[in-house]
């Protein structure tokens, strides 16, 4: 058995990155680290819990007694790092919980890992999921690539920003195996319904306004999650530690054309009349310090390890809505409880 901790595995794209692993690799023991925040649901991998090959563990990153005991305990030999505070907006109101679990969560793992691998590193891996949103923003032309310099404008990208930093230096210092990869905006099931995809169709359903930030005009590069689970799954076998690797769609959207994509494929999942739901569109106040554009260049990743996404982006967005729609329960559960404040205080 190879020993596999997975950090942030009951979040969206974590859940998607241990059923991959766990159904895929029956030689891998993964142990699941999660702390359960309102973004984790263990509900997201109630198919796979009973396998043999999965341990769940409830637990904080940022806590380093528990991290270093389960490097011991479970005798880990690989890390793929997916924990982290994740929401720009939430990160506005609240810098201080991004710094603690994206910078420091992040760096108490990469202690124990030092400190547990210490001069064996063979076959050892600390693999840093982290976002394109470290580069800052594009305008109307080019392309975020591996080489582009870190420009983080909000608090959740600088946050991520540093524990990127903080990677890479305990491969400059001391040797750590690791790999980072930075990836655009992700889409499909389990994503809590805070941000724009999950969060739009949910309204629709609803009948409730869609709050388009500013304009509308703001650009990104979505992926299927599935997608990036693979590339995960790719990296992790065949990337060359201490390398970087950009992963992107290379599927560019305007938000608010993106909002008429969600709008007639819910319509007409719903049987309503075609552009029912676009009277629901309401311009709010822009994000402060909106990033303008997000678009990657994911070259390396196609050309080094033949990785390109599967789908195309209108079969991803239905099957996504079909999810959301069969799947009301998962849903009314994650927006129950705290979810009420937390959208009655930001939409205000
Ligand atoms: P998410 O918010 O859905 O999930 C985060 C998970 O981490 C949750 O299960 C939560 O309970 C857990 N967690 C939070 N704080 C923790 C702590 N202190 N200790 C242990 N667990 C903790 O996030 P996501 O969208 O699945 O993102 C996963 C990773 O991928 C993040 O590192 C994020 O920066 C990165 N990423 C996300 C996207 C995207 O579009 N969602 C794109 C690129 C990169
Ligand atoms: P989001 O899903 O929060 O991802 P990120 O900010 O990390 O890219 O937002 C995607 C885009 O949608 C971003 O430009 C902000 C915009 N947006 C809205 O217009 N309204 C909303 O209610 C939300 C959550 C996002």
């Amino acid at each position: 058995m190879r020993n596999i901790l997975i950090t942030g595995g009951a979040g969206f794209i974590g859940s998607h990155v241990v059923r991959l692993f766990v159904k895929k690799y029956s030689d891998y023991h993964i142990i699941n680290l999660d702390a359960l925040t309102y973004a984790g649901n263990l509900e997201n991998l109630r198919d796979i819990e009973n396998r043999l090959n999965y341990t769940f563990i409830k637990g904080d990153i940022c806590n380093y007694d528990l991290v270093k005991n389960i490097f011991q305990e479970y005798k880990i030999e690989a890390v793929i790092h997916l924990a982290a505070e994740s929401h720009v907006d939430r990160s506005i109101k609240d810098p201080f919980s991004f710094a603690k679990t994206n910078i420091l969560g992040t760096l108490s793992l990469l202690q124990a890992a030092k400190n547990y691998w210490k001069s064996n590193l063979n076959n050892k891996l600390f693999y840093h999921i982290s976002t394109d949103e470290v580069y800052g923003t594009l305008g109307n032309s080019g392309f975020f690539t591996e080489n582009t310099a870190y420009d983080p404008h909000s608090p959740y990208s600088a946050s991520k920003a540093s524990s990127d930093h903080f990677v890479r230096a305990f491969y400059d210092t001391y040797n750590l195996p690791i790999i980072v990869s930075n990836c655009s905006n992700n889409y499909g099931s389990y994503q809590f319904p805070e941000k724009l995809i999950p969060l739009f169709i949910n309204n629709i359903c609803n009948n409730k306004p869609l709050p388009v930030y500013g304009n509308g005009e703001n650009v990104r590069d979505w992926l299927y999650v599935e997608d990036h689970a693979k590339a995960i799954d790719l990296i992790f076998h065949k990337g060359k530690i201490g390398d970087t690797y950009a992963i992107g769609g290379c599927n560019e959207w305007r938000n608010i054309d993106l909002v008429k994509v969600l709008i007639k494929t819910v319509d007409k999942l719903l049987g309503r009349t075609e552009g029912t739901s676009e009277k629901l569109i309401t311009f709010i106040k822009d994000r402060a310090g909106h990033d303008y554009r997000y678009a990657i260049d994911a070259t390396k990743l196609k050309d080094e390890l033949g990785w390109k996404p599967s789908l195309q982006f209108e079969e991803g967005i239905e099957k996504t809505v079909q999810w959301y729609l069969k799947n009301r329960d998962w849903v009314d559960n994650v927006t129950s409880g705290d979810y009420l404040n937390y959208y009655k205080e930001m939409y205000k």
